[in-house]
C-alpha cells in the first residue's frame, strides 16, 4: 500500500474514473448520505481483502454490501422474510442495513465467514451513480482506520486513507452523520435492531408494529468478553479518541457543578449548543437536536483529537429516536464510562 492518493470531485468524468477503478478491483473512498465508505467490488474476494489491509479491520467483521436497484436484493440473498419486504419498501433508497441469509456468489471474505449478509440500498445520488456504472454490487464499511470515528467530510477520509487506497470521491458532508441503522430478524419474523442509526427503533415499530421488533443486547449495554453477539461489529472498541471520553448524565447545572470540580489542563466539555452561553469552562458543541448532535458527533470527537484534549466530559444525549444513535457511539468513544448525575 503507497498509493498517490488521488481527490475525485463529484463531476462525470471524476464518478466515471472511480467506477472504473472498482471495475479493475480496487479500492476507493465514497460519500454516502451516512458516513463515507471504503467501497470494492462486493464479489471480488481479492478486491474485498484490500478493504481489510487498508483499514486495519479485523477479517471476522463482516462488510456491509450496498446495492443500485430495490429489486437487486434477490441478487445477494436467498429470503427476504415479510418484515424485511415491508422495511425496505419504507427506508430504501436509505439508511437501513438489513442482515439476510447470503448467497453462494457472495464471498465469504465479503461476509467475515458468515452465512448471512447486511445489505443496504443508499439513497446519496453520487453513491448510487457510482454503484451503477461499476456494474456490481460494492462492499463499503466505513472508511476509517478501524478503532477510529466515521469520517463525514472527504478530509476525514483522506486523513485516515492518504497513502493506503488510490482514490477518494468528494461528495461533501454528510447529510445524517452516522452510519446505518442494523436490523436482522429472528427466526419468528421478529425484528432484531443491531445497530441503531437514523431509521429509529420508533421508525421501524411504525412500519411492522410495536411488537415485532426488539433490540438487541449490546447497543446500550457492554458486551463481556467472549460473550456471543449478533453483529461482530458490536465487540469492537470503536469510535475511540485519543482522549478519554466521559459521559455525564443529568442537568446542564449538575453537569457544570461536576467540570467545575473535575476540572483542569487537557479538560473539555462537549456540550449542547444551547448550553454555550455563559458555560464558564472550555467547550465544544455538537448540536442541539438528536438531527443535529448525529450530523456533527464524529466530526467533534475528531476535532478533540486534533485540540489534543485529554479528558472529555459530554453532556448525555437523548436514548430515543435518532437520539439512540448518537449515545450508542458516544458510548462507544466513552468505553461504556457514564456517570449518572
Ligand atoms: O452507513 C453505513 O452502514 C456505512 C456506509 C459506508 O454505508 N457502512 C458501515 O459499515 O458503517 P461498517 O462496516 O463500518 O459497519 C457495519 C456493521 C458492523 O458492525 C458489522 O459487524 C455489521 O454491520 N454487520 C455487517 N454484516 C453483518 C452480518 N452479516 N451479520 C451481523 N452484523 C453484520
Ligand atoms: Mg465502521
Amino acid at each position: 500500500m503507497n498509493y498517490d492518493t488521488q481527490m475525485l470531485s463529484s463531476s462525470e468524468e471524476d464518478i466515471e474514473k472511480a467506477a472504473a477503478l472498482l471495475r479493475e478491483g480496487s479500492v476507493v473512498g465514497i460519500p454516502t448520505e451516512t458516513v463515507y465508505g471504503l467501497a470494492a467490488d462486493a464479489l471480488n474476494s481479492s478486491a474485498v481483502s484490500e478493504i481489510f489491509k487498508a483499514k486495519g479491520r479485523p477479517q471476522d467483521n463482516p462488510l456491509i454490501v450496498h446495492i443500485g436497484e430495490f429489486s437487486d436484493i434477490y441478487k445477494y440473498v436467498t429470503e427476504v422474510p415479510e418484515n424485511a419486504d415491508k422495511l425496505a419498501r419504507a427506508f430504501w433508497p436509505g439508511p437501513l442495513t438489513m442482515v439476510l441469509p447470503k448467497r453462494d456468489i457472495v464471498p465469504m471474505t465479503t461476509s467475515g465467514g458468515l452465512d448471512t449478509v447486511g445489505i443496504r440500498f443508499p439513497v446519496h445520488p453520487i453513491a448510487r451513480e457510482i454503484i451503477r456504472r461499476s456494474g456490481t454490487a460494492l462492499a463499503a464499511p466505513s472508511a476509517n482506520l478501524s478503532g477510529s470515528p466515521s469520517p463525514t467530510t472527504a478530509m476525514h477520509v483522506y486523513k485516515d486513507m492518504n497513502g493506503r487506497i488510490p482514490a477518494i470521491v468528494d461528495g461533501g458532508d454528510c447529510a445524517v452523520g452516522v452510519e446505518s441503522t442494523v436490523v436482522s430478524f429472528d427466526k419468528d419474523g421478529k425484528v432484531r435492531l443491531l445497530r441503531p442509526g437514523f431509521v429509529s427503533l420508533e421508525d421501524i415499530r411504525g412500519v411492522v408494529g410495536e411488537d415485532n421488533a426488539v433490540c438487541a443486547k449490546g447497543v446500550t449495554e457492554k458486551i463481556s468478553d467472549g460473550e456471543k453477539v449478533l453483529s461482530p461489529g458490536m465487540k469492537y472498541k470503536h469510535y475511540s479518541p485519543k482522549a478519554n471520553v466521559t459521559i455525564l448524565c443529568g442537568t446542564l447545572e449538575k453537569f457544570t457543578e461536576y467540570v467545575s470540580a473535575h476540572n483542569g489542563g487537557g479538560v473539555c466539555s462537549m456540550i449542547f449548543d444551547s448550553d454555550a452561553k455563559g458555560f464558564p469552562f472550555e467547550y465544544i458543541t455538537y448540536g442541539d437536536t438528536s438531527e443535529e448532535q448525529a450530523r456533527e458527533l464524529f466530526a467533534v470527537l475528531r476535532s478533540l483529537d486534533d485540540m489534543g484534549t485529554e479528558q472529555v466530559y459530554a453532556r448525555c444525549p437523548e436514548q430515543s429516536g435518532v437520539g439512540l444513535a448518537v449515545y450508542n457511539r458516544l458510548l462507544r468513544a466513552a468505553g461504556f464510562e457514564v456517570v449518572n448525575l
